[in-house]
């Protein structure tokens, strides 16, 4: 029996064997296309090698690649747990032919592998191929040995695979086992074949079109091979299990959920088990990509995964985060094969326990209003939408959420009703997914980067040198050159411009040769390799083929280093004070300053701050040089080098580490970390650092912002400024306005209570005036009815209480009129004749003096309000008029 971690290796060495290149998994959020959510197959990496638009160094390949099916066109979630093979993350094995080899070496090899390798017993596997296939259906005769009743054919979408509405896709043909009669099911085409007898394991699509848009497929510039086989299923066949969930990678997860709930599953409680298993490795596998949970987009589709794990841990009992307990478990099982969860640990688990901390509080009031929501229902109904929606807003609960909470139970959820309530909350509604809107694939880059091949950058070593113009782009399509007055794109085989990337800007400058100038405005990287500089020709005319000279605009460059560095110097004091889950998410580094984004639950305090200042600039006082390295990535990792989630790297890595080692004895650099960016050539370079701002820009996200050098010392001075011109007005040394200010403040805290205190006492006579509006009888009851002005609206209700403690039995009347002319009113009723008078149908018969509508509150105090002040006297009228009516 071969565990999960053998048999990717198996299916990989075998692949290598037959010529092809094991390459790593790509990430989760595929980064060349816009399309797509999440990477949902092997073939992604590869999508447009096989359209032909990227050309690759091999033409065979073969991966173990991460998939995420939770939201597009492949989405598993609902079923996720009530079913022995659904998963949100799962990991598909693949082998790919570009345009080398076709179906019958594809079926060739897979044949081989399955009954050699995996040695599974060819008696017992079919295949199914696309109705029209037929050179499909003789190769499996030919190569298996396949009777005509075991090569089935299906005209359906089943054998048509495509990875979303566009992109490469073809007919396939898909492996089964059979399992056994023991189990329910019938072959795949017959009526029964959902049932568990007859398992598809592997699916070979003969790639053959390009789908463009619904209705619109070209085909292929070379046929080629691309299958997927679902390393889970597999796992359970050679284990001989009947479940994905019951393979070892995922008996040792729920081992770890069962420890951590201290409850061992039972087969009423497995699929919560399975749901919890299932959501880690989604959740964990997509932090460590660099998703964090969020209100849209990949983020909330991670969000939703999250909390639906998170109410399963609930109904096992647990009541204090548990998820971020399991992810050593996870790390355990599958950190050898993904690198990548070791190296993110600390964030995953600090992201799971900020949001399972966040939802708790609201986890446990949402399930109690869904069961007495839910408590009168029957199979077959439906749970409002209303309510679903409420619970999704106030609580939140995903829709998904509630209805699997109500799954088991056979309730559904009116969902045309929750869209609708959505679509009313459309402001406060997310934004509706858009795409990465990464412009990676555009045709014309490819073309360009065939012919012109990769830039040269010579900017880490020098400011200025010349290039040779490969290619000019006006107007978005090539061009012979661009004359003086036209803006438009160049490419050099060589340049000394940094292209924007890992959050640094691009250079500016110039370019000139004899008889031209032109200015570069920005520099952009296209397709990984090419640069890209923005252009505006000023004299003369910038000419294919041309030599030039382009110089970077120093003093800008000379800024940018200074902030990139003390960036890396910023991370790393960070991480020193707060913590090891702190990880950068991302950054702009400008001439002008500095700003990223780390991963940290809560404000950083002054405190904190102004140790992490102490720490970066000590290493500035060090001046020792900065020094740069290039390394193989897995070398750069194991020494220590802070990679950053969700980058992508090359083989070969910058390793840029600046600052004497810290005091614990080691011998590694203050700040090591992977970065292809350019730095101060020493730390005494950079000057000063000062943070100037820290706020919130998402769930568990914190902003910094900072300058440095002069940009330090001028925001430093201007700050002084402030304080001094602060301190003369305050007339007290600026050490002391603080104190100052803090007591002038809490001095007009107490004039305003006390000038509030005397307005209402003004108001209701205390002040001496003459009782000329005492309480009246009215039908035998009294009656104390006002007007006032200067009271804040929001004081009306304590005077009306006082009115009644006053009054001792009785009804109280008071119209406020505030200076703008408009006008509260406040009814209040005693006590012992809340019985017979209400004072929200008094309200309301006073309301509609003052134009108001309505009005509310309960039978013993309420309160109305209206844009006519002038009819102050007629509502208290009306109100008298009602109460007579009443008596
Ligand atoms: N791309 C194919 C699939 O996902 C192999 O099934």
């Amino acid at each position: 029996m071969s565990g999960v971690n053998e048999i990717r290796s198996t299916f990989l060495d075998f692949f290598a064997r037959s010529g092809h290149t094991v390459l790593p998994s790509s990430g989760l959020v595929p980064n060349n296309d816009p399309t797509l959510m999440f990477t949902n197959a092997g073939m992604v990496q590869f999508k447009n090698v096989f359209t032909g638009v990227e050309k690759r160094g091999y033409d065979r390949a073969t991966t173990a690649q991460k998939c995420v099916r939770a939201g597009g066109k492949h989405n598993d979630l609902d079923n996720v747990g009530y079913t022995a093979r659904h998963h949100t993350f799962f990991e598909m094995l693949g082998n790919f032919s570009f345009g080398d080899y076709f179906k019958e070496r594809a079926i060739e090899l897979a044949w081989t592998l399955i009954t050699k390798e995996f040695g599974l017993s060819p008696e017992k596997l079919l295949v199914t191929v696309y109705a029209d296939d037929d050179d499909a259906a003789l190769l499996w005769k030919k190569i298996a040995g396949f009777p005509d009743h075991k090569i089935i054919r299906i005209g359906t979408s089943d054998n048509f695979w495509q990875m979303g509405d566009t992109g490469p896709c073809g007919p396939c043909s898909e492996i089964f086992i059979d399992q056994g009669p023991e189990l329910r099911g019938g072959p795949p085409g017959s009526p029964d074949e959902d049932g568990d007898r007859f398992l598809e394991f592997w699916n070979l699509v003969f790639m053959q079109y390009e789908q463009l848009e619904p209705g619109s497929r070209n085909p292929l510039p070379r046929p080629s091979i691309d299958t997927g086989m679902g390393l889970e299923r597999m796992a359970a066949i050679l284990q001989g299990v009947k479940s994905n969930y019951e393979t070892d990678l995922f008996r040792a997860l729920i081992e770890a959920v069962a420890h951590a709930v201290s409850r061992a599953p039972e087969p009423s409680t497995m699929a919560s088990y399975r749901v919890i298993a299932d959501h880690l490795r989604a959740s964990a596998f997509l932090v460590a990509d660099g998703v964090l949970p969020g209100n849209e987009g990949r983020g909330y589709v991670l969000r939703r995964i999250m909390r639906r794990a998170m109410r399963h841990a609930e109904i096992l009992g647990a009541r204090e985060p548990t998820m971020y307990r399991l992810v050593p478990a996870l790390v355990r099982e599958m950190g050898q094969a993904y690198p990548e969860l070791m190296r993110a640990e600390a964030l995953i688990g600090e992201t799971l326990k900020l949001e399972e901390t966040r939802f708790r509080r609201t986890l446990e009031r949402g399930l109690s209003i869904l069961d007495s929501e839910t408590r009168d229902l029957q199979a077959g109904q439906n749970l409002s939408g209303e309510t679903a929606f409420t619970l999704y807003d106030t609580y939140g609960f995903p829709l998904d959420l509630t209805q699997d909470a109500l799954k088991a139970r056979g309730i559904g959820v009116d969902t045309d009703a929750f869209q609708a309530a959505m679509q009313r909350q459309k402001q406060a509604a997310r934004e509706a997914w858009k795409g990465s809107g990464d412009a990676a694939t555009e045709a014309v880059w490819f073309g360009l980067r065939d012919r012109a091949g990769a830039t040269d950058f010579l900017g880490y070593e020098t400011e200025t040198a010349e290039g040779v113009v490969t290619a000019l782009l006006f107007e978005g399509a090539e061009t012979e050159q661009l004359t003086a007055g036209q803006s438009g794109f160049a490419v050099l085989n060589q340049t000394p411009f940094y292209a924007e990337s890992g959050g640094q800007v691009g250079d500016t400058g110039t370019i000139v040769a004899a008889g031209l100038k032109a200015r570069v405005t920005d520099t952009q990287k296209k397709l990984g390799d090419l640069f890209v500089h923005s252009v505006t020709v000023e004299e003369g005319a910038l000419r294919l083929e041309q030599p030039v000279e382009l110089k970077v605009d120093h003093a800008r460059r000379r800024a940018i280093r200074a902030n990139h560095s003390a960036t890396h110097l910023l991370h790393e004091a960070l991480r020193q004070v707060l913590g090891d889950h702190v990880a950068q998410k991302g950054s702009l580094v400008s001439s002008e300053r500095l700003r990223f984004d780390i991963s940290h639950p809560k404000p950083i305090e002054a405190e904190e701050m102004a140790r992490v200042e102490d720490i970066a600039n000590a290493v500035l006082l060090q001046n020792q040089p900065v020094v740069t390295k290039l390394m193989a990535v897995d070398d750069a990792i194991a020494s220590g080098a802070r990679a950053l989630f969700g980058e992508k790297y090359g083989e070969e890595v910058r390793v840029v580490s600046m600052g004497l080692p810290s005091g614990d004895g080691g011998t590694k650099a203050f700040s090591v970390e992977l970065c292809g960016g350019t730095h101060a050539g020493r730390t005494g370079d950079i000057g000063a650092i000062t943070v100037v701002s820290e706020t919130a820009v998402g769930a568990g996200v914190r902003r910094i912002e900072a300058l440095t050098a002069d940009a330090a010392r001028r925001f430093r001075a201007e700050e002084s400024r402030t304080l001094a011109s602060l301190a003369g007005i305050l007339k007290a040394p600026a050490s002391e306005a603080p104190d100052r200010l803090t007591s002038l403040m809490e001095e007009r805290r107490r004039l305003e209570r006390e000038l509030a205190e005397a307005r209402k006492k003004l108001a209701m006579g205390g002040g001496g005036a003459a009782d000329a509006d005492a309480p009246k009888d009215v039908a035998g009851i009294r009656l104390m009815a006002r007007v006032v002005e200067g009271v804040e609206m929001r004081d009306l209700k304590s005077l009306a209480d006082e009115g009644k403690t006053r009054l001792g039995s009785g009804i109280v009347a008071i119209v406020g009129v505030a200076p703008d002319g408009k006008a509260g009113l406040v009814v209040g009723v005693t006590e012992d004749l809340v019985g017979r008078y209400d004072a929200v149908g008094l309200v309301r018969a006073g309301a509609e003096a003052l134009g108001g509508k309505g009005g509310g509150g309960r039978r013993d105090m309420a309160q109305a309000g209206g844009p006519n002040g002038v009819g102050a006297q007629a509502a208290l009228d009306a109100i008298e008029g009602a109460l007579r009516g009443a008596a």
